[in-house]
């Protein structure tokens, strides 16, 4: 099973550690997309002492305790749009956001285009930030339809 775990920068870091962990040991576990935001950086340095700015996987796994060479963890630049769990086409079972920031959560326009937003759009869990674009909608289809 694949899950993403997004985390933004509410106090809490510790949960998020927790819950990679526990996802990690899970034997139905087999990908975790990782995406941490810059304010969740200065909150787990102020509340882990733990310095995740531009931490590679060789460090998540040790933050982790995951063996070194561990591929279980992927980690996705908040800004790349271009990451697999972005591709609408891409299955998943599902992405917790932990610790969830009252920023992430009210959707400041500023973060309309949050790699975060994207795949909860794709997986149909409704949202205030920029949706997908679904095609048009029925009536539109048949209004443009050639008539014969
Ligand atoms: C040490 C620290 C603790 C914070 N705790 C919270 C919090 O508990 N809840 C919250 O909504 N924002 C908190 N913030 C503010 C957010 O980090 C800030 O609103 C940020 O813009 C959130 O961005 P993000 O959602 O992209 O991570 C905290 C900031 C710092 C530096």
């Amino acid at each position: 099973m694949e899950f993403t775990v997004g985390i933004t920068g509410a106090s809490g870091a510790i949960y998020a550690q927790r819950t990679l962990i526990h996802l990690a040991a899970s034997a139905v576990v087999d990908r975790i997309n990782l995406i941490i935001s810059g304010s969740a950086e200065t909150v787990a340095r102020a509340e882990l002492a733990v310095d995740l700015r531009g931490i590679d996987r060789a460090g998540v796994n040790r933050w982790l305790g995951l063996p070194a060479d561990s591929q279980l963890i992927q980690l996705n630049r908040l800004d790349n749009m271009a990451a697999r769990p972005s591709s609408g086409s891409h299955q998943q079972e599902g992405m917790v956001i932990v610790p969830c920031s009252m920023a992430t959560l009210g959707v400041i326009e500023a973060l309309v285009d949050h790699l975060v937003f994207r795949i909860l759009d794709h997986l149909g869990v409704p949202h205030s930030g920029a949706t997908r674009w679904k095609g048009l909608p029925e009536q539109e289809l048949e209004a443009t339809a050639p008539k014969d």
